[in-house]
């Protein structure tokens, strides 16, 4: 069955939320590295946006993939690695870059693992948060480019099944 996309953030508005989000970076973390951990697959489409325009001494990329959904749009709650990160994080300061924090279970599970490798700092920075679908509250996001309400999105990284990663802009999936 093929779905209807309706357009629910437009493309111009996401780049220049992105820009405005890379220059809060730029400014807090002024002088210093950072090491972006980009989560597969979603994340990478936000992350290479973004650290196209962080202007810092040291700008490092590594990704990781881990599983938290099945194949449709309901959370298992089990969340485990797939791919792990290929360079060591001790001593780095870590910007974790995620395209939505739903549950918030994929994220808590990952600072875990990350911060028991003795990163310096850990910061994360989101493309889109549902909030009011938090189930793990201690999760603490840095940096947010849109909060949004409970609905599921497709685009910019994000997908259905796999598909709509490559739209430019946000969108809501709706069944014809
Ligand atoms: P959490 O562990 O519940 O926070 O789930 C986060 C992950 O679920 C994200 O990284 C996405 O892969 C996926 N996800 C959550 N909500 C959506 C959505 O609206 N569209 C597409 N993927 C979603
Ligand atoms: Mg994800």
């Amino acid at each position: 069955m093929a779905e209807r996309i309706r357009v629910l953030i437009p493309e111009e508005e996401v780049n220049r939320k992105v820009r405005e989000i890379a220059a809060q970076i730029n400014h807090d973390y002024q002088g210093r590295s950072v090491h972006m951990i980009s989560v597969l697959k979603g994340g990478a489409f936000f992350a290479c946006e973004l650290a196209k325009r962080l202007e810092l001494p040291e700008v490092t990329i590594d990704f990781m993939s881990v599983s938290s959904y099945g194949a449709g749009t309901e959370s298992s709650g089990v969340v485990r690695i797939i791919k792990d990160l290929d360079e060591p994080i001790e001593g780095k300061n870590l910007l974790i870059v995620e395209d939505i924090i739903d549950s918030g279970r994929t994220l808590a599970y990952l600072i875990e693992i990350l911060k028991k490798r003795n990163p310096a700092s850990v910061r994360l920075c989101t493309l889109l948060d549902k909030p009011s679908r938090r189930v793990i509250k201690q999760v603490k996001v840095d940096y947010t480019c849109f909060s949004i309400p409970d609905e599921f999105v497709v685009g910019f990284g994000l997908d259905y099944d796999q598909k709509y990663r490559n739209l430019p802009y946000i969108g809501v999936v709706e069944p014809e």
